[in-house]
Order: C-alpha cells, then structure tokens, then sequence
C-alpha cells in the first residue's frame, strides 16, 4: 500500500482518522495496524465478529475464485460497470474517487471495477497510466479472512481490508460510489459512508437465478417465489433497501443462460452457494454425476443515490 494523503480510513478503536506509512495505519490516539505480508489490512475488532473465523470459509472462497475466474459471471460485472459508468460523476474530480465494495469476497467484481474506473479517469487526466490513476482508490471489504487473501493474489491497485460491512472502518461522508453483490446491505452503515449523492449499487439474486441447478437438488423450485419482479418491485416500492436516506434512481435486470460444459465447474458453482452446505451426501452426489449444466444466472440491480 502506498502513502496515501486522502486517507478516508477511521480508526476502528476511536474514529480517529488514520496515517499511513509503508507498513502501518495508525491514529493520532496510538492505536495501529500492520500492514500483512499478502498487503491486506485486518481492521476488524474482535468484538465485531460472532466467531472465530467469521464469513466465508476458505472451502467456499476457493470455489468462488475457481469458478468467477473462469468468467461464466462475466455478464454480471458487465452490468455493474455499465451501471456505474452511466452514474458517475461527470464534472471534473478535485479529489480521488472512492469506492466500496463492501462484502467484496475474493474480490473478482471489485477489481475488475477498479480498473475499468482507472482506465476511464486516466483516459480524462491525459498522459497517466490506467494503474498510475490516483485519481481512483478502491477499497475491497471482507469480514473472511481467507477471502482477503484470496483476493490480494489479484494483480491490482484494490486495497483489501478486513472488516465488518455493519460497522465499517470508513470516516463518515467518505465514499463516492458503494457495491454489495451477493451479500447483506446494512442501510445505516451505507448512509453514513456515502457522501451526500454519493452511489450505492446493490446486486441480488432473482428467483430465477440457478434454477436449473436447484431444480437438480430440491423438489419444489418452481413453487418457491420469494422476490417481487422487478417492476412489481419499484412500482409498490417493494425493492430491497429501505431507508429514509437512500433513493432508488435505477434498476436493471439481468437474466441470462450459461452452460457449464466440464463436471469441475458445475461442482465448484455449487460449492459457492450456499446450497452445498444445506444438502445431504445423496445430494451431493447426484451434483457430482452431471457433466453439463445450463443454467439461468438471474439478478436485480439497484442503483440508489444517497440524500444530498
Ligand atoms: C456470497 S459471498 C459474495 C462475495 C462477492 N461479493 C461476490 O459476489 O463474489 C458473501 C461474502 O460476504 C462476506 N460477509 C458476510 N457477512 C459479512 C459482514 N458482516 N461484513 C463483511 N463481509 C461479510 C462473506 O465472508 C462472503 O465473502
Ligand atoms: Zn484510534
């Protein structure tokens, strides 16, 4: 990591903004943290975790990162960008342009994201390097251990932080734009992060995504319609993040048919959902048989802009 003069870091001891040298964040109180060897920064309080290795386990990290690197999600990210891009400031940046992703697991949006922002503002500020983009710093947030790691084995410019999305090592009014993909959202914590008409973007699975792959596990998939459409959902106002400072300003939908042609792929896409840690070994097992899968991945797409 490197020096940094638009630290928008707090301390998690104090809320105290914090410093940065080549290997430590400290605050002005003396409370500090050492940069890891793998470059991550572990801000999490032990009294901010329920269990000794909170979050994803290291099982389900490496399917996550086995199966996302193959790309089947691609069209995800593709929509996250455009989604992100379309919502950007547009006026020039007199500051460098904060992003979060909080509950960023092994980090395969987060940095793709990154650079796509890098190349975008460096194609703005003539004669910068897309990874020499100060103008970007983007902070990918983990409560697991393992995913951390995991995702500082990405060659980018993302600095990774271990912490808890409901209390968040982020001073208030901080962050221009914030993701949370595949995870909880906690609403306060967002309004307290953002800054005024800052972005929040947050990406659900519908009932539709996986089903092909559900269909093969449970009995009655059809029959479980949890989620509004997403019309039905803007219309009654039903979408998924409710909070006095937060306003839906646009949504996309995404669905769209992947096939998964080799019996390691379809088993690592199940080993990352939560699926494989609710079923039995005969379940297990008849996942194990298929050698092709098509499937729906099905997601919402919620674009909120915090109060000015
Ligand atoms: C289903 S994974 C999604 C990861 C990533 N966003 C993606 O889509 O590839 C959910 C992630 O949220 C993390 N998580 C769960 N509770 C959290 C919390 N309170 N604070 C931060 N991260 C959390 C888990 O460790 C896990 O990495
Ligand atoms: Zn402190």
């Amino acid at each position: 990591m490197n020096q940094s003069t638009h630290n928008p870091l707090a301390c998690p001891v104090c809320r105290a903004p914090l410093q940065n040298d080549e290997r430590s964040y400290y605050c002005p109180e003396g409370h500090s943290f050492d940069i890891a060897r793998q470059g991550y920064l572990n801000l999490l309080l032990s009294h901010q975790k329920r269990s000794k290795h909170p979050g994803d386990s290291k099982e389900m990290v490496t399917a996550r990162q086995a199966f996302l690197s193959e790309g089947h999600y691609f069209p995800i990210y593709a929509a996250l960008e455009k989604l992100v891009l379309k919502h950007l400031r547009k006026d020039p940046l007199d500051h460098p342009l904060n992003i979060a992703d909080l509950g960023c697991g092994e980090g395969y949006y987060t940095q793709l994201l990154d650079k796509k922002l890098r190349e975008t503002m460096s194609s703005q500020a003539s004669g910068q390097k897309p990874e020499q983009a100060s103008a970007v710093q983007t902070w990918g947030l983990d409560i697991s251990k393992d995913a951390i790691i995991s995702a500082c084995k990405h060659n980018s410019n993302v600095r990774w932080l271990i912490g808890n999305l409901t209390q968040t090592p982020f001073a208030e009014h901080s962050m221009d734009i914030a993701t949370v993909l595949f995870c909880r959202v906690s609403p306060n914590e967002l309004v307290r992060l953002l800054k005024p008409g800052g972005i929040f973007i947050f990406v659900k699975p519908d009932d539709g995504h996986l089903i092909q792959l559900r269909e093969q596990i449970y009995s009655d998939v059809k029959g479980q319609k949890k989620n509004p459409s997403i019309e039905q959902a803007i219309n009654t106002d039903e979408h998924p993040v409710q909070h006095p400072g937060l306003t839906l300003i646009d949504t996309q939908a995404l669905t769209q048919s992947i096939t998964l042609n080799k019996s390691e792929s379809i088993q690592t896409l199940f080993k990352m959902t939560p699926h494989y840690w609710r079923t039995k070994p005969e379940q297990r097992e008849k996942i194990k048989q298929l050698d092709q899968l098509n499937t729906d991945i099905s997601v919402n797409l919620f674009c909120y802009q915090r109060s000015l």
